[in-house]
């Protein structure tokens, strides 16, 4: 009986901790910003694309949003080495090129651009997208104190025209 009663002291414990830094987690995840869309523009040899998203309502009138920061990763290939199977059945490494997965939680290490955008606009324009560049994109809010729990990511990639 003794046993069950200080595991029982261990969990309430446990779950008062989460509880003191609750506030905080809350409002940096309800500025995460929603409904993030990408459109690509070409008009002759010029290649750009649009960033949009919905507004994110303050959370503390005190500290309101002062803007928005939209990263912008090319990603790499990666190169890694897979065993496959040649025509006598024998099982020899191969090296593949590949993009990395998309990992909501770690952020590319490749190029970055990140472009500043005020609280009264939810979209910006990336000039100079080239073909065949895979563009990683993720957009969060910020006030004075607080750093916004990121949007979403997207990746998207212009295929080149047959005969480039
Ligand atoms: C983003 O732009 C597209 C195309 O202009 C539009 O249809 C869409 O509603 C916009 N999304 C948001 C969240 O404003």
């Amino acid at each position: 009986m003794k046993v069950l009663f200080f595991l029982f002291l261990g969990i309430l414990w446990i779950q008062g901790h989460p509880i003191d830094n609750a506030p905080i987690d809350v409002a940096t995840r309800s500025m995460a910003p929603r409904d993030m869309g990408v459109s690509t523009h070409e008009d002759h040899d010029k290649l750009w694309f649009v960033v949009n998203w919905s507004k994110v309502e303050n959370v503390d009138k005190t500290d309101p949003i002062l803007g928005y920061k939209v990263k912008i990763w090319k990603v790499k290939k990666v190169k890694s080495t897979v065993y496959a199977s040649n025509a006598d059945g024998k099982f020899v490494p191969m090296e593949v090129e590949a993009l990395p997965e998309l990992d909501l939680q770690k952020d590319p290490s490749d190029e970055l651009t990140v472009i500043d955008v005020p609280a009264d606009k939810t979209e910006v324009t990336y000039h100079g997208m080239k073909k065949k560049v895979t563009y990683e994109i993720a957009v969060y809010a910020y006030t004075a104190k607080n750093k916004g729990t990121s949007s979403n990511k997207m990746r998207i990639e212009v295929e080149p025209d047959k005969g480039d």
